[in-house]
């Protein structure tokens, strides 16, 4: 009901009044006003007057009514601990496919390799529920198309130039305005379900140094809407994996990195690989040339882009 509410507001210049919602929604004036008073409990600036309401600002806040046919599949939280556990708790009680879980602040965000995530006020933080036809070696793949998806979703909202970074960051410039962190359950030769967890740095203020961080409403100088955002990434994601065709992601993502061509420093739970990253594989793997020419492709790992001859900053991003 508030999913029509508002967009009859946005269809409409002049103010709505009470009898006019009622007639064209079928429900009471007071049924009307109840359902106002709600969008504004949740940030919506809606002005009540004698003439009628009228939408003066709508809000950002990723709430399950915005997303019309996929409200069901999103459970929205005003705070977690971490959208991570909520997501496998749904996931092992059978959830569908590409539902979302998603909260305005976590407590305990969590970050790749044992680190946090720093999860303030204003940052879109959620996590997808997957349950992909596919054998656990493609796994890699998803989570490029995620940071590809992400990169386009931001771009096509906003003027900004979102790139991806191996494995599966969303840079701008050399700042991150994104992270993905992924988990599988799985067996031998099948997928049970990934949850797929995405920390988008929106309106609120991420740490500037080490590494270096940006969100939409530094770069842009206005506020970006998190609801957009996210609609807008699962509309392309789920469109994607729809229709199966995971492979091409891969030049996709080579045509949209910062990290091909670069010095690269690779820490992998057995070893550091370091090098220039030369070129991606079918698989997902970093093919990266090291000092004594060998070629080594790298599945999984954290990558620091390094010194390029040039460079007068030592620092490792
Ligand atoms: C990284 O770059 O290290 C990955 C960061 C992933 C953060 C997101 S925020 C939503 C989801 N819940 C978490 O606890 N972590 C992921």
């Amino acid at each position: 009901m508030k999913a029509r509410i508002l967009q009859l507001l946005q269809q409409s210049k002049q103010p709505v009044s009470g009898e006019y919602f009622s007639r064209q929604l079928g429900i009471s004036r007071v049924a009307v006003w109840k359902h106002i008073r709600g969008m504004q409990a949740a940030g919506y600036e809606i002005q009540s007057t004698a003439k009628g309401y009228r939408l003066l600002a709508a809000s950002d806040a990723p709430l399950p009514w915005v997303f019309g046919e996929r409200s069901h599949k999103v459970h929205y939280f005003t705070e977690l601990p971490s959208t991570m556990d909520k997501a496998t708790e749904l996931a092992h009680q059978g959830c569908e496919n590409f539902s979302v879980v998603v909260t305005d602040h976590q407590i305990r965000g969590r970050g790749r390799l044992q680190r946090s995530w720093q999860s303030e006020q204003g940052g879109l933080y959620f996590t997808m529920v997957l349950r992909p036809r596919l054998d656990p070696g493609t796994a890699p793949l998803v989570n490029l198309a995620a940071a590809v998806d992400l990169a386009r979703a931001l771009t096509t909202l906003y003027p900004i130039d979102a790139k991806v970074k191996w494995p599966n960051d969303v840079l701008v410039g050399e700042s991150k305005i994104a992270g993905i962190l992924s988990q599988m359950a799985s067996e031998a030769d099948q997928v049970h379900f990934i949850c797929l967890g995405i920390g988008i740095n929106v309106n609120n203020h991420p740490p500037e140094i080490s590494p270096p961080a940006v969100s939409v409403a530094q770069l842009t100088g206005a506020p970006g809407s998190r609801a957009q955002i996210l609609s807008n990434f699962c509309d392309r994601f789920e469109r994607r994996i729809r229709l199966g065709r995971l492979h091409e992601v891969v030049p996709q993502w080579k045509k949209n990195t910062l990290t091909l061509g670069r010095h690269v420093v690779i820490q992998t739970v057995r070893e550091t690989v370091e090098g220039t990253a030369v070129d991606l594989d079918s698989r997902g793997g970093l093919m990266v040339e090291m000092a004594d020419g060998e070629l080594r492709t790298v599945l999984h790992g954290d990558c620091f882009h390094g010194i390029d001859p040039g460079d007068p900053d030592p620092t490792l991003f």
